[in-house]
């Protein structure tokens, strides 16, 4: 039998407080309904519909890149007409698994469990919770199979007392869904047509429920407000944190690092503490992140380290280099084996070549550096006139005097030598030393203000 899967994301989430729909509030820099489909690909389901409501196209568009079949419930009358609403849309043949979009942490062999349980009738994900209030709780009979929920609004005060609930995850075959799905009714406290409901009707038409327990609660925490969903977001750091220290990455604090994207480290890397990792970003073999990094979407080869306080994004460093302490890499900054970026040095489009050192305070932009160069504290690319960037070109073995401003469009050639304090406005040959500012002049015999004698 076929899985297809419905992912229920039509609610508003009131509590949330805020504009954008609750599914697109991010976890670990990806909405919660992005994890949510990740989660549902790893099952290989012949079909994934989310059923969406409140900013639907908003919703749409954010996940636009997935391959969904999009479902528009208009009036959120409760979960089970929200699977209603992609049942036309669901093969006879299939199993049908149901997930939530608000429910991100889900273990994948979890689901895969619930659904070889749904294969004749249907599974239900429970779980034993600590405090179940909010939650539908679950009916047992006399010899402990499951006989229904029933919502915490619909209560006795006895069954309020149960502390397995429904995780409201379920699976069963389509031909369930069709056969009690529409007998569903919504003469309850909420006015709402429940999904669970099904399970009782199943029942009574002399069907055996099954229930599979979650192993953590951990697993089927819910975003509701934004406290939970910050409780989701460390959990999700340190499920990832705990997941790279077992690959055998040595990180220094796993409550101070978060990874919004993916993280893919070689051999004895090291990460210090308060690091952001953004996008897709790599680290090489021995690499070494210091304190308070932030890198985005940024690949490290071997051997290289990052010192702390830098801020690297779109950059990609070769083997053996040195960044930072506070280095700034803006995108489309490349550099080669044995490059040097030291404090306060910016770079924008730059590549630097290997073993060419730009140490200190120097803002490096549309500019190609050749090998072994030398840049001097305080140089400055001048790459803007205002109007157009202009490329700065700087050949093999230059050494660039500190605090020269090198005007764009430039070219210094091979072994050519710009003296300290210069301004550069035009190109410098092959092994031409160029010197652009004024000549010292000393002036004997010069008294010092105020050290005159004073005339009445
Ligand atoms: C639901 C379950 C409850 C369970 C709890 C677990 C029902 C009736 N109750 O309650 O037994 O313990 O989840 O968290 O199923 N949604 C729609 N359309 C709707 C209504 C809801 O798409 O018309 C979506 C919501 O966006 C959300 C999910 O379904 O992702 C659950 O809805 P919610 O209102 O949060 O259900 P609960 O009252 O929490
Ligand atoms: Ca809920």
């Amino acid at each position: 039998m076929k899985l297809e899967v419905v992912i229920l994301a039509a609610g508003q989430g009131k509590r949330m407080k805020s504009r954008l729909p609750k599914v697109l509030h991010v976890v670990g820099g990806m909405p919660l309904l992005e994890h949510v489909i990740r989660t549902a690909q790893g099952l290989d389901p012949r079909a994934i519909h989310v059923v969406i409501g409140h900013g639907s196209e908003q919703v749409q568009d954010a996940l636009a890149h997935y391959d969904i079949n999009w479902v528009v419930q208009e009036q959120q009358a409760g979960t089970g007409h929200a699977v209603l609403q992609a049942l036309p849309a669901i093969s006879d043949d299939s199993i049908v698994l149901v997930l939530y979009g608000d429910v991100p942490l889900t273990r994948l062999s979890t689901l895969q469990n619930l659904v070889q349980q749904a294969r004749t009738a249907p599974a239900l994900l429970t779980a034993e919770v600590q405090n179940p209030q909010g939650y539908g709780r679950i009916l047992r009979d006399k010899i402990g199979a499951l006989v229904g929920v029933v919502e915490d609004k619909d209560a006795t005060p006895a069954q309020r007392g149960i502390r397995e609930i429904n995780t409201g995850l379920l699976a069963a075959p389509q031909r369930d869904f069709l056969a009690y799905l529409p007998q569903v009714g919504n003469d309850n406290q909420q006015g709402e047509y429940y999904l669970p409901d099904i399970l009782s009707l199943a029942v009574a038409n002399g069907k055996t429920v099954s229930s599979c327990a979650v192993e953590s609660e951990l697993e089927i925490l819910g975003v509701n407000d934004r406290v939970q969903l910050n409780h989701v977001e460390r959990e999700y750091q340190h499920r990832q944190a705990q997941q790279l220290m077992r690959e055998g990455v040595n990180i220094a604090d796993p409550a101070r690092l978060d990874i919004r994207g993916s993280l893919s480290c070689g051999e004895d890397v090291s990460i210090d503490i308060n690091v952001v990792f953004e996008g897709k970003v790599t680290l090489g073999n021995d690499v070494s992140v210091g304190a308070h990094c932030v890198l985005s979407d940024v690949s490290v080869a071997d051997g290289s380290v990052i010192h702390p306080m830098s801020h690297l994004q779109q950059a990609v460093i070769g083997k053996d280099c040195s960044v930072g302490p506070y280095a700034r890499l803006r995108p489309g900054t490349v550099l080669s084996e044995g490059a040097r970026i030291g404090n306060f040095v910016e770079t924008k489009k730059a590549s630097i070549g290997p073993g060419s050192k730009v140490n200190h305070l120097s803002y490096i932009g549309d500019c190609d550096v050749g090998a072994e160069v030398n840049i001097g504290a305080g140089t400055i690319t001048c790459n803007y006139d205002g109007v157009n960037k202009h490329k700065t070109e700087i050949g093999k073995g230059v050494f660039v005097g500190s605090n020269s401003t090198l005007v764009a469009p430039l070219q210094i050639e091979e072994q050519g030598f710009v003296a300290a304090g210069s301004t550069i406005t035009g190109s410098v040959g092959k092994g031409e030393l160029a010197v652009s500012r004024a000549r010292q002049r000393n002036i004997e015999g010069w008294v010092r203000p105020g050290t005159r004698g004073t005339k009445d």
